[in-house]
């Protein structure tokens, strides 16, 4: 608790409820307001929860007016110069930066859960050849309690170790064979000699008939993109995972109601919704009108890959993937990819205009990276998916910080009832 306090006061009777602050190790304190409604009998009233904290975490770390990213305390862009993705599971998951020899445990076994039962590999045969990824994998890791009903104890941390290994292991070839499925080849078994992001490619892109060559750079690039996407705290996937995890339920479908979440396009389904607007701008003079389209309140039209609840300044990933794209275009040969030109124009211009400006909308971690995907040959159903692969290792943390919480509860929101008051049934032939 911090010493300060902050006086409730109600007007109409007088009454005062004095509540306490407490402070995080950094960022803005918070007002305990856990005794407003026992002493004063009134809720508080936040709608898309922008002014509320729902608990104590120690994982990641957002300054929205800084752009500043952290995670376990290291600054995202340090992770993403010097570490990898299985580094940052390791690191996000435990809180410190593995040694070598917990490194290569760590991997070790990460490496040998990758294969997934051949009778879930038989799932994907009933899905429709144009199932979307996304309803395939979520689908698919919801049944996953159906598999491992043996270490569902989420009492037990041996067993919540074995979810964790297991869920970011199988992630990559859950999404493979979702996407497998929808081109109607083969699926590709993992190769656990491969390192996680190498694995992931050859999963999605190599075919039984040819040896697959694994192209650096592309790998470095996805390996970049897990790292970026790995966490983010109290998002709304991260948020639906550890209140579907608050009832006690079992990990695996708090991670598949987590996976649902996340496919909105107002959260990670933005990445396939930025590639579908970048091709409905089409060229350069076409930007003007799309941007003033953003602008019109008549007009739903929103600039895909812009804003964010939480960065008021810049988004830090969104930088670092913007660097990244001239690499990989680079790599391929694409140095005039005009996707990638439309996209620099058009933030370029939205960053001056002033209706931009006033609301303090940046472009997001999701603006650049389809850019990469698409060059990389990933399609853009898929986009979503890859940043699910990425994520699974946040709500795996975040969900395990939640059932070792001692003060952890039910999610129970209240609400601000206004509908009919009590009234009596009538009869249908009453009715009129
Ligand atoms: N284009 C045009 N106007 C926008 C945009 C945008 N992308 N984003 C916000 N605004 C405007 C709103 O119309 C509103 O204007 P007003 O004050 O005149 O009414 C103001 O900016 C504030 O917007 P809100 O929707 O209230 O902001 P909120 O914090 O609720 O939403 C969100 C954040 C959902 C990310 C929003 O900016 C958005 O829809 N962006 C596009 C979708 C997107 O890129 N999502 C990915 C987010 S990152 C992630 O989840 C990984």
């Amino acid at each position: 608790m911090s010493d300060k306090t902050y006086t409730l006061r109600d007007n109409s009777t007088g009454d005062e409820l004095e509540l306490q602050s407490k402070s995080g190790s950094i960022g803005p304190d918070v007002v305990d307001v856990r005794p407003v409604y026992a002493k004063q009998d009134i809720f508080t009233f936040d709608p898309g929860f922008s002014s509320t904290a729902s608990c104590e975490s120690a994982i990641t770390y957002i300054d929205g007016d800084k752009g500043i990213l952290l995670y376990r305390g290291y600054p995202v862009e340090q992770l993403a110069d010097k570490s990898s993705y299985i580094e940052v599971c390791y690191l996000l998951l435990h809180g410190e930066l593995p040694t070598a020899a917990q490194l290569e445990g760590f991997s070790h076994s990460i490496r040998t859960h990758t294969m997934i039962n051949e009778s879930m590999l038989r799932f994907f045969n009933g899905f429709h050849h144009d199932a979307h990824p996304m309803a395939m994998v979520g689908g698919v890791v919801s049944s996953m309690s159906a598999f491992y009903h043996d270490t569902l104890d989420i009492n037990n941390p041996r067993h919540r170790q074995i979810f964790a290994h297991r869920i970011i292991a199988k992630m990559p070839t859950i999404a493979a064979a979702a996407y497998k499925h929808t081109l109607g080849q083969p699926f590709v078994y993992p190769d656990n000699d491969l390192d996680y992001s190498s694995n992931l490619m050859r999963m999605f892109f190599g075919v039984p008939a040819e040896d697959y060559r694994i192209d650096p750079v592309a790998a470095e690039a996805i390996d970049l993109l897990l790292i970026l996407h790995a966490d983010h705290e109290q998002n709304c996937s991260t948020s639906t995972v550890r209140l579907a995890g608050s009832s006690g339920t079992n990990p695996y479908s708090a991670v598949a109601s987590g996976i649902a979440a996340l496919w909105g396009p107002a959260h990670g389904g933005a990445n396939e919704a930025v590639l579908r607007m970048l091709e409905e701008i089409g060229t350069v003079d076409n930007v003007d009108k799309y941007v003033n389209k953003a602008k019109d309140k008549n007009d739903p039209f929103r600039l895909m890959g812009f804003g964010h609840r939480v960065y008021k300044n810049h988004d830090p990933r969104a930088t670092i993937i913007r660097k990244m794209c001239y690499r990989v275009l680079d790599n391929l040969g694409q140095q005039d990819n005009p996707l990638f030109d439309l996209a620099l124009q058009l933030e370029q211009i939205a960053l001056k205009d002033e209706y931009f400006v006033e609301r303090q909308l940046y472009p997001n971690v999701d603006f650049y990276s389809g850019i990469i995907y698409k060059a990389l040959g990933i399609p853009s159903s898929m986009f979503t998916v890859m940043f699910a692969v990425a994520r699974a290792v946040g709500w795996v943390s975040h969900w395990q910080e939640m059932i070792e919480d001692p003060d952890s509860r039910i999610g129970r929101p209240r609400q601000l009832y206004m509908g009919s008051g009590p009234r009596d049934y009538q009869a249908i032939t009453e009715r009129s």
